[in-house]
Formats: structure tokens, C-alpha cells, sequence
């Protein structure tokens, strides 16, 4: 089987989720953020073996067998990287093109990913420079957006022309027929059009940072739709893909929520008052592969559609997808009228966190959707929620939501008792008491392999050591390698997630090594000061080095009375004089937001 292409192998790991893999093959039980069970790659009856749902990770503390999901199998069922891959898609009904199979050229994925990339570049070019761009920027500016979001979330203008986008695309020898392929062109009869004309564009990305698709808003009333959407595509499914997940996935798994939300707009408007931890749906029903993404970020959901008759409606059928994944579930009743952008916009930040804190239980929000008068309906509606409150494999989730449904419903307890007891509860059993996490888990404390764990937690902290350091500072071979392979996809794809980097290096102790400091506590906060702290030792380690280097030929010369011992010396004082200076330049982080 030919090589599949990187864009398909992103898109199978991005929408697999290990812990259901991992499942298939091991009892696993949640402790903390991760979860345990026994290895299955050696015998032992004390559970060393983790699994990290936010990272798509396994580990071994035991045998060191770690990698992602593709691994894992391979590890498993001892078959290859392409057939772990295709076994995965089929899985997941991905069906793998032919083209990635036999063609030697790039595969239909990777051309269709370069059309998306080389379009949003284009639209956001027009935005920021053009002179028919004028009034788009003024009217982004009406809008309240700033410089700074324009240029995070790549919005841009597709002009108002029916070929702007095709002939650019000629001059790069991208054909008609794949800008139609990719949904960025239309065609009547023989003859292609733009199909986004004079739009403000939101390119959708992958949680990997790829393009994927699009989204145009209509700049004047008369034009219809107000938005328009790039169609599915081999690299854009709409119900697996949360709009601004990319920019916002660090910051929802650092607090462990997430606001979900109907519209780009609402989305931004967020993001850019300072509340991170967003994701869209953008006008698509939440569906469950939507939940089990954002369960791999966050723990908890507050649920924040429009409030008027089309957003209650999606809030009341996306509560199940996201209990049944497990998320803590609550909904955000904003004023009627209001979305989150309306209503940030106009009561700010602290508003708009009121009312999150306020948020609704499904109980009390259940309650104001239906009129609960009238004693059938109020058993209906009780009724309903009984099913939904039995879906959860939570079993602590179940217990709250329960108290909460008899709390706004008091008379109707002992129906709601007999309904959960009838049901027989099938599942994973996520609160099992935990074993203590102090097992004998002792990455080695090396200064290398701390930095590199950073690295792996931290884009920006990749950023950095790419500044400050070479590969070939690392002493350790395998901490080289890592380095290395971070800068190179830095450089290439943008930040990529330790699971992605997994699959680009060939390297099995690296993978290991990977998932070992991955699965390492991932304590304490001031990730960019400790990064500076390795770096510098790093640096002076080096220095170190050098300067026993040549401390012993000043040893030697000395012996033989060499002439050039001066100039030795004044070397070795040299680089006493940088390793003073290098202890001296670490700057001094504060400690504040993030
Ligand atoms: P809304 O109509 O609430 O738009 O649709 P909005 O997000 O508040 O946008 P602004 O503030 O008026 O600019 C919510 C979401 O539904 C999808 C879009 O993803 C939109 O963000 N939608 C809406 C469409 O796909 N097509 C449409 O015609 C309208
Ligand atoms: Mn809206």
C-alpha cells in the first residue's frame, strides 16, 4: 500500500478518540485527568498503565510502551502504520481516496488542504491591503474587532468579482476545477465563477491548524444567505468540526470548560473580550462527534445559543450529545434577543461572566422552555428528563442532575427514583475511587528532557527554543531528535499537538520518550520562566564544556611551556565572561494570565 497522505492521517487521528480504542482492549478507570488500567504489552497486576485523553496519548510507567492511537494498535494487533490507519477509518467511516493510494502525485487531501490554505491567505491579503478592502475594514471595525483578531482568526475579503479568487489562482497553477472541488468555485454550464463574492470570510480550521473551509458573511442586508459555508469536502466534515477550536483548545484544556456557542461572530466577539474557552457550531446542530471533541478538552459545558426560537431549539437537542459524552452540562440564558456577541458587546466581560456563573441547570432550563402548569406536560417534561439524566456515564453527574430535577420538581421524586432504578446502567465507570497517583513515576530529572516536556505542553515555548537553541544543543540523542522534529513542523505545519508529532517521526524511543513526559505530571504554572531557566543551563552547560575543553589544554601547555597559552587563557577567560553575562540575561517572567 502507498504512503496516505498526512492531511487524511491528521483527520483519522483528530477524530479517533484513544480512550474508546484503548477501551476495546483494557478495563480502564478514570484517576484524575487520565485514565488507568492494566498494561496490556506486559503482565503486572498493580494498573501502570495511562491513558490522556487530552493529548490522544498512552503510556506505560511499567514496560515504557507509549504512543497514540495508530501505535497502539500497531503495538496491539502487531500490524503496520498503514493498517492501523486504515483500520481506524473504517472505524470511523473514513473512507481513505484511492487517489492517496495509488497516485505518486499528491493526493486529492493534500491539494484540496493547499487550495484552502493558498484561498485564505489570499482573502486575508485583500482585507488587509486592498483598495476595494476599504470598506470591509471599516465595516470590521463597526463590528468592534481588532487588528490583532483580524489577524489570530485570518479573516479576510473575497472581492466583489466573479474570478478575483480563480485568476489569482491561475497565477499560481492552481486549476478552476480544484477551487470548485475545495467549494471556492462554481460552475454554469462550462464557465467557472467565485463562489464567495464580496463576503467577509472566516476560514475554518482544524484543531491542527489546517484550513478546511469557509465562511462568508454577507455585507449588506440584501444579500442572502448572511452566511454562506464551504460544502463537505475529504477535509471538511461539518459535524465533526468546532469553529475556532484551533485557537481556543489550550485555553479550554487549561481551565477545563468551554462556552459553546451558535456563530463565528459570537465566537470572536468572545475570544476577543478575553473569554478563551469558546467553541462554534456555527449554525450546524451539536452533534456527538462535536461532544466527544470537546470532552477531550474540557470537563465542563455552558451552553450559549442565541436566545430566540431557532437557538433555544438547538440548545434543547444538543443537551444530549453532551451529557451522554460526559461533559458537566449547563446552559447560558442570555436575554431574549441577545447572542453572546450582542450581549458582550454590550455588557462586557464581567457580563457576560455573570452570566455563566448564573447559567441555567438543565433542570431549571427544561422548566422555562415548557409551560409545567399543566400537570401532564410537567410530567412530560420530567419524564424527558429522566431519560436524558440516565444517558450520562457519570455516575457522579447522575446523582447532581437528579437532586437538581427533584429540587425544581419536588413532586415528582418518586417517579423520577423508580425511572433511574428500572434503568439498567451499562458503561464506563468513570468514578471509581482512584489509585494514588504517587506511583514510582519518576521522569528523569534532566534539564534537557524538562525543556523538551515543555515544549510538548507549550507551542510558545517551542517558539522560544527555537530562538534560543539549536538541535544540536541538546546533548542527548534522543532529546536532539524531538527538538528537531518540533522545529521542523513548527516551520512546516504551524504548531502541532504531540499525538500529530507522533506520526511524523520514525523513531521509536522518541515516541516513547514523548509519551512518557507527556503522561509525567504536568504541574505548576509559569511554563515560559522554567523554559528560560533550562534554556540557560542549557546554554551554560555548553559553555561548561568548553571551557574544561580547554582547561586542559592550558594544562598541556603549561607542561610544555606553549606560546599560544596566552591566547588559550584569554579564550577560557572569555568564556568565563559570556557564562557570567548568560547567567545574568534571564529575564525575569511575571507571573500572571495563563
Ligand atoms: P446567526 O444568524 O445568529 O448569525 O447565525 P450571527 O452569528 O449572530 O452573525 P451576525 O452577528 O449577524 O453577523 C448563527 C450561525 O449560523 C450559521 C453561521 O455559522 C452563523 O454564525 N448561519 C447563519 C449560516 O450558516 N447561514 C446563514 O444564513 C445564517
Ligand atoms: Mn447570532
Amino acid at each position: 500500500m502507498a504512503r496516505i497522505p498526512d492531511e487524511i492521517i491528521d483527520t483519522i487521528r483528530e477524530q479517533a478518540d484513544i480512550v474508546d480504542l484503548v477501551s476495546d482492549y483494557v478495563t480502564l478507570k478514570k484517576s484524575g485527568k487520565n485514565y488507568q488500567g492494566l498494561c496490556p504489552f506486559h503482565n503486572e497486576k498493580t494498573p501502570s498503565f495511562s491513558v490522556n485523553p487530552e493529548r490522544q496519548i498512552f503510556h506505560c510507567f511499567g514496560c515504557g510502551k507509549g504512543g497514540n492511537v495508530f501505535k497502539f494498535l500497531m503495538e496491539h494487533e502487531k500490524v503496520t502504520f498503514v493498517e492501523a490507519v486504515h483500520h481506524i477509518a473504517k472505524s470511523l467511516h473514513i473512507t481513505i481516496p484511492e487517489t492517496a493510494r495509488d497516485q505518486k502525485t499528491s493526493s486529492e487531501a493534500e491539494n484540496l488542504a493547499r487550495v484552502t490554505q493558498f484561498a485564505a491567505k489570499f482573502f486575508h491579503e485583500q482585507l488587509l491591503n486592498s483598495d476595494e478592502g476599504a470598506p470591509v475594514r471599516q465595516y470590521v471595525v463597526q463590528r468592534g474587532l481588532s487588528d490583532t483578531t483580524v489577524h489570530t482568526f485570518l479573516l479576510g475579503h473575497a472581492p466583489d468579482s466573479w474570478d478575483a479568487l480563480l485568476t489569482a489562482a491561475r497565477h499560481k497553477d492552481i486549476s478552476p476545477a480544484w477551487l470548485e472541488k475545495a467549494g471556492l468555485a462554481k460552475t454554469n454550464g462550462d464557465r467557472f465563477y467565485d463562489a464567495f463574492r464580496n463576503r467577509l470570510i472566516f476560514p475554518i480550521f482544524s484543531p491542527s491548524g489546517r484550513v478546511v473551509g469557509f465562511g462568508g458573511r454577507a455585507l449588506s442586508d440584501e444579500d442572502q444567505p448572511k452566511y454562506l459555508n464551504s460544502p463537505e469536502s475529504p477535509i471538511y466534515q461539518k459535524s465533526r468540526v468546532a469553529y475556532g477550536l484551533f485557537q481556543t483548545k489550550d485555553a479550554i484544556r487549561r481551565d477545563g470548560r468551554v462556552v459553546i456557542v451558535e456563530g463565528y461572530m459570537d465566537l470572536i466577539s468572545l475570544y476577543q473580550s478575553g473569554i478563551e474557552t469558546v467553541a462554534a457550531t456555527c449554525g450546524t446542530a451539536l452533534t456527538p462527534d462535536h461532544a466527544r471533541l470537546l470532552a477531550r478538552y474540557a470537563q465542563q459545558a455552558f451552553l450559549a445559543y442565541d436566545s430566540d426560537e431557532a437557538g433555544t431549539r438547538a440548545a434543547v437537542r444538543g443537551l444530549e450529545p453532551l451529557v451522554v459524552s460526559g461533559l458537566w452540562t449547563r446552559i447560558v440564558q442570555l436575554p431574549e434577543g441577545d447572542d453572546p456577541d450582542t450581549y458582550v458587546q454590550a455588557h462586557g466581560t464581567d457580563g457576560f461572566m455573570a452570566q455563566i456563573e448564573q447559567a441555567s441547570t438543565i433542570a431549571d432550563f427544561m422548566a422555562s422552555q415548557y409551560d409545567i402548569s399543566d400537570p401532564r406536560a410537567r410530567e412530560d417534561v420530567f419524564r424527558g428528563m429522566t431519560n436524558l439524566i440516565k444517558k450520562t456515564s457519570n455516575l457522579v453527574h447522575r446523582e447532581q442532575y437528579k437532586e437538581e430535577a427533584e429540587r425544581r420538581f419536588p413532586a415528582l421524586q418518586n417517579l423520577l427514583a423508580s425511572e433511574l432504578q428500572a434503568s439498567r446502567f451499562v458503561g464506563r465507570d468513570y468514578n471509581t475511587p482512584q489509585p494514588d497517583e504517587t506511583q514510582e513515576t519518576k521522569p528523569r530529572n534532566n534539564t534537557e528532557r524538562e525543556l523538551i516536556q515543555l515544549m510538548l505542553h507549550r507551542t510558545e515555548i517551542t517558539e522560544l527554543v527555537d530562538e534560543q537553541l539549536e538541535p544540536g544543543d541538546f546533548t542527548d540523542e534522543t532529546c536532539r531528535f524531538i527538538a528537531e522534529q518540533c522545529f521542523v513542523l513548527l516551520s512546516n505545519d504551524g504548531p502541532a499537538d504531540p499525538a500529530t508529532l507522533m506520526d511524523r517521526i520514525d523513531n521509536e524511543e522518541a515516541v516513547q520518550v514523548i509519551a512518557e513526559l507527556i503522561n509525567a505530571a504536568d504541574s505548576g504554572t509559569n511554563f515560559e520562566q522554567r523554559a528560560w531557566d533550562h534554556i540557560i543551563r542549557i546554554k551554560q552547560n555548553q559553555l561548561k564544556r568548553e571551557m574544561a575543553r580547554l582547561m586542559e589544554q592550558i594544562k598541556q601547555m603549561e607542561q610544555s611551556a606553549s606560546e599560544t597559552l596566552p591566547e588559550t587563557m584569554a579564550a577560557y577567560l572569555q568564556l568565563k565572561q559570556q557564562e557570567k553575562t548568560l547567567l545574568q540575561s534571564a529575564p525575569q517572567i511575571e507571573v500572571g494570565m495563563g
